[in-house]
């Protein structure tokens, strides 16, 4: 007892000298930020608050290679600030990137006041472009893991191999809040739940960030796309997203909520409108909720081409001019603008003629100043690759695999027909069993990730991880199908070849894409697959079907005919290692499926639906027959193991609650099966009755334990005040009197908030 004592003592202290360090290196780099903004002319600013893509400085014809002069009139006539993308044709090597910053850095350093140019890029799963780096899941399969310790150290390696390439800023972490599952960036995000995307987003944050000042192996993220990115209702990209203020406040804006408090440094914000509204024209958006309400205190960076676009696209300003002018007032910091020098040259003549206030500017660039003097790149803005010994090395690679091993989703194994059996014949077949491209998704190596299968030529498809494992000799191959050319010869090939099978394992998905690029207006799996799909099928051999995804593709046409489906997402370089030790049994699978699966395309519920959506499950009339309106695929949470759970005396420390009262929660967990296995225990709440409708049931914690079998462990939670709340028409947090139904497993209790 005394030792617990005086060890929670050494705790406090420890964390309040760190506090107090955090705050007096934060305090310094103030005085620093306002010593420099007071050197500074108009234009020196004006160009910090400027972005250009990399692209814009490279040699006409001589693609990769830096045009000094371009470079010299950008950071000296422009003073530009900050500079992102990839330079051609794509993920250079660390040596080449140090080659790019060195140039960068050089001339940076002969302006009059060598301010560092703040390079950033798109890493999302791992420094995704630089050759040679450790690639990781997509973050649909990060939040599939429900681990965000595993998560945090996939950043720290990304943050690490990031800035051996000399890049100090991240656009990273994905926190959008996708409503409709056609959009082509689903696999950006976390999924369908605000809570577990919370959990992730701070996991990302503090992996990138750790909330450390100028160390050499941290980065800083940039939350995006702020807010409502992708909650279109066509569920085509950048197209206008109709989202009630009180719906924001309560799902989309608490995951900003949490990476903030996390200590995230940028946010990127939204190419949409909501109700009407571009969000890079909303000063209530930008300024009033982000900055002043949520007291965000880093950059505020545009997407790229969106002041440009206020003008071109949503047509909200007359001219370009008033595009910047309408941007800058609603509370942008920096402009990617990305391809000119528009928003410079406009900026400049706004604030000289005195129509953007010399306040709102320096608010600006002392933002953008700070996240600087945080990276510490004054004193370090090209790495060294000695301090990266650690670069795409084993130790790396091995996480980045262990994280796809727990993202890898069962969604069904009827009659046990998973894991294999090594000594059974396998067909691989499929448009995705081959191809390094639709592992890794977009954003990787290129925008649309088309060369994965160049860059990461030494990793595994799907189809040679069998075949490692294996031996070549005994897998059966064959493409089977295109995405979307119907070629009947190649299905009678994979049916010829699958008569000579025991098994047939399909590997069915999506090419590599992101953003509009990716819009579809077929949310079915394309004909071509259903087609192959259904040829195997008359077989009546058992078929393992495999997603390789970024979105739910619809199977319903083909789904009862399936023994196995997997879920592996957009698994990274390892993903096809993992997949197949998942598939033989040497890795017991345990991702959770982060979103409800449809089954239909005009039944898109959530799974924390409201009552009304799932009306007919327990409705039946003589004179009506109800078609049943909630009825996934899979829910939200499916994950099915090799060994089974079981759950038993769910415990609450209190049965009346008032609303300063906490509840304690307990479960026991016990592996019943024989194998060890991870399991995911999730926690949901009711609030049976309200005043604004309540959902069927949310998500408000989870833990994943691992268990041999035969052993039991107690999981506990604490559920807060907050927890039992909701967004009412006035736009406040309350919570009621009344009752509220825990729900873990198929265990539940019942407690009461008086009032
Ligand atoms: C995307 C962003 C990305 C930016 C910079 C935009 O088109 O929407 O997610 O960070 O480009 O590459």
């Amino acid at each position: 007892m005394k030792n617990t004592t005086l060890l929670l003592f050494v705790c406090v202290i420890s964390f309040t000298s760190w506090s107090q360090e955090i705050k007096r290196k934060k305090d310094d780099i103030d005085v620093k930020v306002s010593e420099l903004l007071s050197k500074m002319s108009v234009e020196e600013k004006i160009g910090q608050m400027t972005q250009i893509t990399v692209t814009n400085f490279e040699q006409k014809g001589n693609p990769g290679v830096i045009d000094a002069e371009k470079l010299k009139d950008g950071i000296q006539t422009y003073h530009i600030g900050s500079i992102l993308n990839v330079p051609n044709p794509g993920a250079p090597t660390v040596a080449k990137w140090k080659e790019v910053m060195t140039t960068i850095s050089n001339e940076a350093n002969k302006t009059r006041l060598k301010i560092p140019v703040l390079y950033g890029i798109d890493a999302i799963h791992g420094a995704s472009y630089t050759a040679g780096a450790t690639l990781f899941p997509q973050q649909i399969g990060l939040a599939a893991t429900f681990n965000p310790n595993l998560v945090k150290r996939g950043a720290e390696i990304s943050a690490y191999e990031t800035r051996a390439s000399s890049i100090p800023w991240v656009f990273s972490p994905d926190l959008d809040f996708p409503r409709n599952p056609a959009w082509s960036r689903i696999w950006e995000s976390f999924g369908e739940d605000p809570y577990l995307s919370s959990r992730m987003a701070v996991a990302l944050v503090d992996g990138f960030e750790n909330n450390s000042f100028g160390s050499k192996y941290q980065v800083a993220s940039c939350m995006k796309h702020y807010l409502g990115y992708g909650s279109t209702t066509t569920g085509k990209d950048r197209t206008p997203s109709i989202i009630p203020e009180r719906i924001l406040r309560q799902y989309d804006l608490t995951i900003y909520e949490a990476a903030i408090k996390a200590g995230a440094k940028s946010v990127m914000v939204s190419s949409g409108e909501i109700n009407g509204t571009p969000v890079h024209a909303s000063k209530h958006l930008l300024t009033d909720i982000l900055k002043n309400e949520l007291g965000f205190s880093g950059v505020v960076v545009t997407d790229w081409k969106d002041i440009i676009y206020l003008y071109t696209r949503h047509k909200v300003a007359e001219t370009n001019r008033d595009a910047v002018r309408i941007a800058v007032m609603a509370g942008i910091d920096m402009s990617m603008v990305p391809e000119d020098f528009s928003f410079y040259t406009d900026l400049l003549d706004l604030v000289n003629k005195g129509e953007v206030p010399m306040s709102r500017i320096d608010d600006a660039v002392s933002r953008i100043l700070r996240m600087k003097y945080e990276l510490n790149l004054f004193e370090n803005s090209v790495a060294n690759a000695k301090d990266y010994p650690k670069f795409g090395s084993p130790e790396h690679i091995q996480e980045a695999y262990n994280t796809a091993a727990e993202s890898i989703t069962l969604l069904k194994n009827k009659d046990a027909v998973l894991p294999l059996n090594k000594s059974e014949k396998i067909l691989v077949t499929g448009p995705t069993s081959n191809s390094m491209k639709y592992l890794n998704g977009g954003w990787s190596y290129t925008w649309q990730g088309e060369n994965s299968d160049v860059y990461a030529a030494d990793k595994f498809t799907i189809l040679e991880a069998f075949q490692n494992k294996l031996g070549k000799e005994n897998v059966l191959y064959t493409s089977g199908a295109d995405f979307a050319k119907e070629d009947d010869a190649e299905i009678e090939k994979a049916v010829a070849l699958a008569k000579q099978a025991s098994k047939i394992v399909l590997c069915l998905g999506e090419k590599n894409y992101t953003e509009t690029p990716g819009d579809i207006s077929n949310l079915f799996m394309s004909d071509s697959q259903i087609k192959l799909a259904l040829a195997l099928a008359k077989l009546n051999k058992p078929i393992v079907l495999v997603l390789n995804e970024g979105r739910p593709r619809l199977i319903s046409d083909f789904e009862d005919k399936m023994n196995a489906v997997v879920q592996c997402y957009l698994p990274g370089n390892e993903g096809a290692r993992a997949l197949v030790d998942v598939l033989y049994g040497d890795v017991n699978p345990s991702g959770r499926l982060p979103y409800n699966y449809p089954r239909y395309p005009n039944s898109l519920e959530k799974y924390n639906r409201k009552y009304t959506e799932s009306i007919s499950e327990g409705e039946q009339n003589n004179d009506a027959k109800y078609e049943k309106s909630y009825y996934p695929q899979f829910e939200f949470g499916t994950g099915l193991s090799y060994t089974t759970f079981t759950y038993s005396n769910l415990k609450i420390d209190k049965t009346e609650i008032n609303d300063a009262d906490e509840i304690n929660v307990s479960v026991e967990v016990t592996n019943s099966g024989t194998k060890a296995g991870k399991e995911t225990v999730l926690l949901y709440l009711t609030d049976n009755f309200a005043s604004i409708t309540p959902e069927v049931k949310t998500l408000k914690r989870f833990e994943k334990i691992s268990l041999e079998p035969k052993e039991t462990k107690t999981v506990s939670f604490v559920l807060k005040q907050k927890d039992l709340q909701f967004v009412n028409n006035d736009l406040k947090w309350i919570s009621e009197k009344g009752t509220f139904t825990i729900q873990v497993s198929n265990l539940n209790k019942d407690f009461l908030l008086k009032k």
